[in-house]
């Protein structure tokens, strides 16, 4: 009988990929009804009340999110919070300087007073969440166009933040799942003053760079801590000297026994976005197209900015936050790319159509209503292609260019009226200087004008049919004969937008009848130039094809889940609190290799080159791994540094707690495998493993090497 079964399913894995092993992401909603048998057959032993709730404290009340796209948790009853060391990167940059290099040096809250605080940095708190379908739909019709709809679920949506947050001082918002065949309200309590406590120096934080980023075997300490403020009553507040250390409902204890192979591993964070349902033809559209072009862009800029950041120690700090985000997605897409290739992804998406579409044209009234479906998506992704291509470049070679970010900044000033109080202008003139104030700490006019030349002026126009570029290369042409060169040492050498001193004075002397100067401005007409590019070529046509492919998407998705009615889905991630559940797991990534699931400090050793900028390690763990001094946190004479398991995880669940079966946290998510990079598209168990950091190392450097023993009086840790 068993025999009988597995053979069944293996043939139907082939053909419509059921559930596998450790795929998904679940809604923490739902996981006793979907999930909870699984995963006690699997290890767990919390009921899962305890891990989500409602009405009373669960591990989710541990859980936030931290800043905008990392996920964080709260590690003791006075507010300390762990995260990434990338997550909390922009803000030990922020405090660093040539002086007091945090970044290279770590930094160390030895006291409540010594913690810095961070202007704009946020914790969420998932307060409660609910199906509200049924009231986002009403009134939406079949015979709405997609418009229509979208207008009718944004007014209903509003409603229900309005009646959610009425009277509190929480946030809301309304998510779709399944392409719109569901909607869940979310409400939030956000926490405003977040301060530094502790961070590594990136020799430990970041070890390894990008060299050993989206890799295994990883010994990254990738690791920071943080404390929430609130006001005396508790509440969120702004910064304020009078708050007080939040005191959560509850906190994770953190687990010294760290994992064995075949161990129940939980990941319960905020996975960004996955595209799991796509037609074989949007999965096309990506591999050939738009991951080759964003890759080729980012290798040139990442190239110039290397060379400024190996020749001068000022720049390394200026650009090490920029440089490192460039070469983060960089890398994945070139990962993407090999893993989809490798598991012949568009292969398997057609054979599933085909399936998929066999099944639905054997009932009448699905054949006479969706047959057109798969084709229609065909034309979309045709017709999309050009405007794709040109969307690429309008963000990636365009619209992230520093010298348009600068005139982002400045750019409200152009929108004043005519008769606007001098109060206005001195207000959005303040605002704006303080934007200019981060801008200029971490530029370097140099080496954004080499990006510019290179990226902005050849790559986007030898790779942009003329009809999609911005006019300023018409500009170009007629006022400077086509001379990428005598243009751009012009443009840096005039525009305000470049030079610090000349842009401080125009906001100093600014007056609302001087915007036309500004809008002459070369940096400025570039600028402008990529908006009316947007605006007229791409924009609308655009959004015309994607509101039809939502549409149709919607119908597809649908469809998807009827044709499977005994299989669980999981809804694509869409930063929204979920759990993924696996085990920690070693892997084969190719013929005659094997990658344990574990890593150690004797790794580090074995890394440690001076001559290599990511892999220096810092004479003071040399010194800790010589004298042999781990304390409790070691294992067979060495310190456990990361380990890989199952769990299906993506951007976002950066952070996030992985936890053992009693619900103890044993480690952090900080990163994938790179042979798994595929998993946002299509994932593949044998290959897909997410990367944590070990508690135990992250304890032995807070302890050891920082001598920040005082923050573990404050955590729960079992030993
Ligand atoms: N790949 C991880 C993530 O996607 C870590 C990124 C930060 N590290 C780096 N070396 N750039 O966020
Ligand atoms: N490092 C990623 C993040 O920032 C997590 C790695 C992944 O994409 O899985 O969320």
């Amino acid at each position: 009988m068993k025999q009988l079964t597995l053979s069944f399913l293996i043939v139907l894995s082939f053909l419509s990929r059921p559930l596998q092993a450790d795929e998904g992401m679940w809604i923490p909603l739902f996981l006793e009804k979907y999930n909870y048998a699984d995963m006690q057959a699997k290890g767990l032993r919390l009921s899962a009340e305890e891990i989500f709730s409602l009405n009373q404290t669960s591990l989710k009340d541990a859980i936030v999110i931290f800043g905008r796209g990392c996920t964080g948790e709260l590690i003791s009853g006075e507010g300390l919070l762990l995260t990434n060391h990338h997550c909390g990167y922009g803000q030990i940059q922020s405090h660093s300087s040539l002086e007091n290099d945090y970044l290279t040096n770590g930094f160390w809250a030895m006291s409540r007073d010594e913690e810095l605080v961070n202007p704009g940095l946020t914790a969420t708190f998932l307060v409660s969440m609910k199906d509200v379908t049924s009231e986002v739909l009403e009134g939406v019709t079949p015979e709405m166009t997609e418009k229509e709809r979208q207008d009718k679920v944004k007014e209903n949506s509003d409603k229900l933040i309005e009646e959610a947050t009425n009277d509190t001082h929480y946030s809301a918002v309304v998510k779709p799942f399944f392409y719109g065949n569901q909607y869940f309200l979310f409400v939030n309590e956000v926490f405003k003053d977040v301060r530094l406590v502790g961070a590594p120096p990136s020799a430990i934080g970041k070890f390894g760079g990008d060299t050993d980023n989206w890799m295994w075997p990883r010994h990254t300490g990738d690791f920071s801590l943080f404390r929430i403020y609130a006001a005396p009553d508790g509440t969120p507040a702004e910064y304020a000297p009078e708050n007080v250390p939040y005191r959560p409902k509850t906190f994770l204890p953190i687990s010294l026994k760290g994992v064995e192979k075949g161990d129940f591993t939980m990941v319960y964070g905020y996975p960004g976005t996955t595209q799991e349902y796509l037609p074989s033809y949007a999965v096309e559209q990506i591999m050939y197209q738009s991951n080759p072009h964003k890759i080729a862009i980012r290798e040139a800029i990442l190239d110039v900015m290397k060379e400024s950041m190996d020749a001068d120690p000022a720049v390394r700090i200026q650009y090490a936050s920029k440089s490192a985000s460039v070469a983060n997605a960089w890398k994945k897409w070139i990962g993407e790319n090999r893993g989809l290739r490798k598991l012949d992804a568009i292969e398997k998406k057609k054979a599933y159509e085909t399936e998929w579409l066999n099944w639905l044209v054997a009932d009448r009234d699905r054949r006479e209503n969706y047959s057109r479906i798969l084709l229609d998506f065909q034309k979309n992704y045709e017709k999309l292609a050009p405007y794709q291509l040109a969307m690429d470049y309008f963000m990636e070679a365009g619209y992230s260019m520093e010298l348009v970010k600068s005139a982002r900044i400045i750019a409200p000033l152009l929108n004043l009226k005519e008769d606007v109080s001098d109060e206005e202008v001195a207000q959005t003139v303040e605002r704006i200087r303080a934007s200019y104030q981060n801008f200029f700490k971490d530029y370097h006019q140099p080496t954004d004008k080499k990006i510019f030349r290179k990226v902005f002026l050849d790559i986007y126009s030898e790779n942009v049919p003329a009809e999609f570029l911005p006019s300023i290369f018409t500009t170009i042409n007629d006022d400077f004969k086509g001379d990428f060169d005598a243009y751009t040492d012009e443009l840096y050498q005039e525009s305000i937008l470049v030079n610090e001193e000349d842009l401080y004075r125009f906001l100093d002397k600014f007056k609302a009848s001087k915007k036309k100067r500004l809008a002459k401005d070369m940096g400025m007409e570039v600028y402008q130039s990529l908006m009316e590019l947007y605006l007229t070529k791409i924009r609308n046509v655009q959004g015309t094809i994607r509101q039809s492919n939502d549409s149709i998407m919607r119908h597809y998705m649908a469809l998807q889940l009827a044709m499977e009615p005994d299989r669980i889905f999981y809804p694509d991630a869409n930063f929204t609190l979920r759990i993924t559940y696996g085990q920690v797991d070693d892997y084969v990534p190719r013929d005659g290799v094997f990658y344990e699931h574990v890593t150690t400090l004797d790794g580090i050793m074995q890394k440690d080159n001076p001559d290599i900028y990511d892999y220096r390690v810092p004479q003071a763990l040399k010194d800790l791994y010589e004298s042999k001094d781990f304390g409790p946190y070691a294992v067979n004479g060495t310190v456990p540094v990361c380990f890989t398991a199952s769990n299906h995880t993506t951007g976002g669940n950066s952070g996030s707690p992985v936890l053992n079966a009693d619900g103890h946290l044993i480690g952090i998510n900080f990163d994938r495998n790179w042979e798994g990079t595929m998993s946002d598209i299509m994932y593949d168990p044998d290959q897909c493993r997410n990367i944590s950091l070990d508690m135990r190392y992250l304890l032995f450097i807070v302890d050891k090497f920082a001598g920040a023993g005082h923050l573990l009086d404050e955590m729960t840790i079992i030993r």
